[in-house]
């Protein structure tokens, strides 16, 4: 085993608020000690965000979030302790943890990581974790997407929508993925079929008026938005075996509270009493190691590619979190943990 320092650097999330306010940036946190059976210890080379991680510091209360506590949730990075476990030192591995990426040591279960992909990089690689494990659930456990069926994106270009493009064409399904026109080009080379242009049109109403030939058999709405719309007419454009699967509506203020109530009224009523016939069900993220492992293979064999917005360096985790929070990324933002990390 590699000597290992008593001390390391870390992102922690110290108080509710914006990243600016909410970060600080340690030199003295102490490294994971002893390691539970089960677990290994893991030397990061990078860290990606994820917008979950921004939107909590700002919503959750010091005395739920449990701060201090090490920031987000995806790296890639090499096993510096196997554990007795099924790994050995010197693995190159990505995956995801509950919290604490942003740190130069991770403990983490041995059953949440896969095997790096040899044709892509750390910094690559690290931005796989919940986007892919998201993506993977919604299409092909939840909304049961089968070869030769279609599935429309909402958020063609937000990562777990890029992911989920490329995982359905993996699987020789169709996709429509919808997002603003400057994306376009971008969400056809990832491999979909079908595009549609948010910023011109209303999508709902659209496709209200011009529902595909054969019914959509999964929608994902992989934006987040609290705009029921899109559920509220899905009964024109979705099967009715169909699944709309939802990676959790997120009212932006008070203001939006209203759209929450409708779309729980359009879930929880039947059709019959006004609400909508078609399933609607939340996507959650499971840290499953199989999963990345199945991944990992897709990537390997060209049919996934990792996608990269931006790299930051460990010291400038802030100008991250400005890009990430502009919600314009298209890709993983990513920060060296290890600053000469490819
Ligand atoms: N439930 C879960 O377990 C889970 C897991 C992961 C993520 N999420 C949620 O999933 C959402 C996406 O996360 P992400 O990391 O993939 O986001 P992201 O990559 O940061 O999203 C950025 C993209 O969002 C697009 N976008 C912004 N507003 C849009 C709109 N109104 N319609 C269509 N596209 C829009 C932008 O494209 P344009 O410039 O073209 O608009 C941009 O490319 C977030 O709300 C996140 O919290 C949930």
């Amino acid at each position: 085993m590699t000597s290992l320092p008593k001390t390391q650097r870390a992102w922690r999330v110290v108080t509710q608020g914006l990243p600016k306010d909410a970060l600080r940036l340690v030199t003295d946190l102490p490294m994971p000690t002893q390691l539970e059976p089960g677990r290994v210890l893991v030397k990061v080379e990078a860290a990606a965000l994820n917008p979950v991680g921004y939107k909590m510091m700002r919503l959750l209360p010091n005395f739920l979030a449990k701060r201090p506590v090490t920031a987000e949730q995806d790296f890639s990075g090499v096993i510096v302790n196997r554990n007795g476990t099924k790994w050995a030192d010197g693995d190159a591995v990505f995956g995801l943890l509950g919290e604490g990426s942003m740190a130069e040591y991770i403990a983490i279960s041995a059953t949440q990581l896969a095997h790096r992909p040899t044709n892509i990089t750390p910094i690559q690689a690290s931005g796989l974790g919940v986007c892919t494990l998201t993506a993977y659930a919604s299409l092909f456990k939840l909304g049961q997407l089968e070869e030769g069926q279609s599935v429309l994106i909402n958020g063609g270009s937000t990562a777990v929508g890029a992911f989920a493009t490329q995982l359905a064409k993996s699987k020789g399904a169709k996709v429509t993925a919808v997002a603003s026109g400057k994306n376009e080009e971008w969400c056809r080379k990832l491999g979909a079929d079908e595009f549609i242009d948010y910023t011109k049109v209303d999508i709902a109403l659209y496709l209200s008026k011009n529902p595909p030939a054969t019914k959509y058999h999964v929608i994902l709405e992989a934006v987040g938005t609290a705009d029921p719309s899109l559920y509220a007419q899905s009964e024109k454009y979705l099967q009715p075996g169909g699944v709309f699967v939802s990676v959790g509506p997120q009212p932006h203020g008070v203001r939006e509270l209203p759209m929450f109530g409708r779309l729980l009224f359009n879930v929880l009523f039947p059709g019959w009493m006004g609400g909508v016939s078609r399933r609607w069900t939340l996507v959650t993220v499971h840290k499953d190691g199989e999963i990345l492992e199945k991944i990992s293979t897709l990537i390997t064999e060209g049919k996934v590619k990792p996608i990269v917005d931006s790299v930051f360096e460990f010291e400038d985790a802030l100008k991250a979190y400005d890009r990430l929070m502009t919600s314009r990324a298209t890709g993983k933002v990513v920060v060296k943990v290890i600053s000469d990390t490819e």
